[in-house]
């Protein structure tokens, strides 16, 4: 079995809850504030972890309350923190997100997120098999030296490039797998698309990412995802559920995956078991500790 590697943000999460998001100049009364663990980085490694691959975490924390409530969080959810560092003279990463009827607005500091560097990520060990995951929430310098490192073992790439900005040449060559959401899609190509477009459109939009042989999945909230495989395009319809908080949707649904491509199992496979994995997340409050179990996701897609 292989093991995931996680180079990513880690961030105390504040929620705060109401009926409706406020109107920019707007002061809404919300209904709770709540502390969750999060940060893309984090809530992808314990996706992987709760699917029983041995997982590596590789980023940053500030010495202070949140950094130590979320080292003590990931440490119970199995995550080799071995790579985490404690930094002095930075705060911990956080996001200040409001949720109402579901969906969210999020404000991230990045804090000691923003000093991961190259020589952080220089201690993983890959080997054939592993999987590499990152996203936008660490320095880019990071994230190609990480890849770069992953490549050069055998191991496979992934890459959620969210938040969404522009990616250079250099680092996408480094990637085997992108997975991105429609915003993002956007950010990297360029194209103008909007969340209720018709499927074709995304992968005609996202055909230029596949380079020689890249797979793009782009993940459409409660239409599902959207994948180009070998040149072939590949829909898996989203699953009709509840949702009540979707933040950490997209980070379950890469954390599966990777997960899933450790345990040796066909691309094709992993995206509908990340897929239902994902459906399930949304359903609970909260990013980390939203993401499901192996057993969990077994009892959805039987
Ligand atoms: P976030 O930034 O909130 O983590 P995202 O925009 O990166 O999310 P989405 O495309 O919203 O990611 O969702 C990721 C995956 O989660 C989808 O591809 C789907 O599998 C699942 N999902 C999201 N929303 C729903 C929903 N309402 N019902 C069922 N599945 C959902
Ligand atoms: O993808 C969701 C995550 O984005 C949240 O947990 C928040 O910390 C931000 O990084």
């Amino acid at each position: 079995m292989g093991r995931v590697f996680v180079a990513g943000s880690i961030n105390m999460d504040v929620v705060a809850t109401a009926e409706r998001h406020p109107k920019i100049g707007e002061t809404v009364a919300g209904k709770e504030v709540l502390y969750f663990p999060g940060g893309k980085g984090a809530n992808q490694a314990v996706a992987a972890a709760k699917q029983g691959v041995l997982t590596t975490l590789i980023g940053r924390l500030g010495e202070d309350a949140f950094g130590r409530d979320l080292r003590t969080f990931l440490a119970a959810q199995s995550i080799d923190l071995g790579s985490v560092k404690d930094t002095a003279g930075a705060h911990t990463g956080t996001a200040v997100i409001t949720v109402a009827k579901s969906d969210n607005t999020i404000v991230v500091i990045p804090g000691a997120n923003a000093l991961v560097d190259a020589a952080d990520v220089a201690a993983a060990s890959f080997a054939k098999g592993d999987v590499a995951v990152s996203q936008f929430e660490i320095p880019l310098p990071a994230i190609a030296a990480f890849f770069g490192h992953a490549r050069a073992s055998g191991a496979t790439t992934i890459l959620n490039p969210a938040p969404a900005r522009a990616v250079g040449r250099e680092l996408l060559d480094l990637v085997d797998i992108l997975v991105l959401n429609e915003t993002e899609l956007g950010a990297l190509t360029g194209a103008e698309l909007g969340e209720n477009d018709e499927p074709m459109y995304f992968i005609e939009a996202a055909r230029p990412l596949r380079g020689k042989n890249r797979s793009v999945c782009i993940t459409l909230g409660r239409r599902g995802v959207l994948a180009l495989v070998g040149g072939e395009a590949v829909l898996i319809p989203g699953r009709n559920v509840k949702a009540v908080d979707t933040t950490g949707a997209g980070d379950c649904f890469v954390g599966a995956l990777a997960a899933q491509l450790a345990l040796g199992k066909e691309i094709r496979d992993a995206l509908a078991y990340a897929n239902a994995a994902a459906s399930i997340c949304v359903q609970r409050m909260g990013a980390a500790q939203s993401m499901p179990t192996a057993a969990e996701v077994a009892a959805v897609l039987r």
